[in-house]
């Protein structure tokens, strides 16, 4: 998701962006991919190739937070696991300047308890984006316990420069998306581990039934059958109520390594 939303701050927003991951080959896949889909735009003549390399002069890369040298604004996209953002926020805190937003995409771990590994938990804010970052219209916005009203002032308008609409949460777990959507999936693959109806019977009702783009087994393969075990496992335990238990055949899914799209293979099969 970090290639698409530095690719939205580039593209609409107008921003200089740097991105940052330490490892080189996950740099060169994601940059590769923004190009393409730069490419498709010029193609489709939704910009001129002026534009495309106007772009692309606004972004860069480094190996490591300690390379980034300053930023304004940081977004954190790493996957859900609490220790490493804590981690990284940690580590942003000491190496950024002081007035720098530190803002993380997580989908369901508690602002409050990542700011917490911060210096400055005032600086810290939720901004979460929807996938594919450069379709979805919406990021929530979630601040936390200590969030300064500035900060709040200054994503929001970061959100807007970036085309998105913005909505608020309180800084629960899956705070209002995934409160909702995970549920949803995690149902979905309840009805199938129960005979209820096959894959492509549960998604067409869905799809055709209530006019999603997509059925949810469909979906829960494109966000990623780990990242919904692991949102279902937040709302589990932080809720501590039975009806967010995740459903056996998630579990054993990932435990496959059947993770959706990403691995070729999750609820189905993607050669
Ligand atoms: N990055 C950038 N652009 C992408 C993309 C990606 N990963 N995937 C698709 N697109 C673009 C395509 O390039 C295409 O753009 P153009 O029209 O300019 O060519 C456009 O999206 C439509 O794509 P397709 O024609 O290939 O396919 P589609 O019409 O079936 O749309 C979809 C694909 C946009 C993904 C659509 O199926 C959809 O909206 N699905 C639901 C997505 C959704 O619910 N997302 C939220 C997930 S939950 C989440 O993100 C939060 C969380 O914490 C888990």
């Amino acid at each position: 998701m970090g290639i698409g939303i530095g690719l939205v701050a580039a593209r609409v927003a107008g921003a200089r962006v740097q991105f940052v991951d330490s490892s080189a080959a996950q740099l060169d896949k994601g940059l590769a991919f923004l190009d393409s889909l730069l490419a498709k735009d010029v193609a489709k003549g939704r910009c001129t190739e002026a534009v495309r390399s106007e772009i692309k002069a606004r972004i860069s890369t480094a190996p490591s937070i300690a390379q980034i040298g300053s930023a304004d604004f940081v977004i954190e996209a790493v996957s859900e696991n609490v220790d490493v953002k804590r981690r990284i926020f940690a580590e942003l805190s000491e190496v950024l300047p002081a007035e720098t937003i530190l803002a993380t995409n997580t989908s369901s771990i508690s602002i409050t308890k990542i700011a917490s590994a911060a210096r400055r938990p005032e600086n810290v804010i939720g901004m979460h984006f929807m996938n594919p970052v450069p379709v979805m219209k919406l990021v929530e916005i979630i601040p936390g316990l200590q969030t300064s009203a500035q900060t709040l002032d200054t994503t929001l308008a970061l959100a807007q420069r970036m085309g998105k609409t913005t909505t608020r949460s309180q800084d629960v777990p899956g705070f209002i998306a995934n409160r909702l959507l995970m549920p949803y999936i995690n149902e979905a693959m309840i009805a199938l581990q129960e005979g209820i109806a096959t894959r492509e019977d549960i998604d067409t009702t869905m799809k055709l039934g209530t006019n999603n783009p997509m059925g949810p087994l469909t979906l829960a393969d494109f966000i990623g059958l780990d990242t919904c075990l692991a949102i279902m496992r937040v709302l589990h335990t932080e809720l501590g109520d039975s009806k967010y238990r995740p459903a056996v055949l998630l579990q054993k899914y990932v435990d496959a390594g059947w993770l959706g799209v990403k691995s070729g293979r999750g609820i189905y099969e993607y050669p």
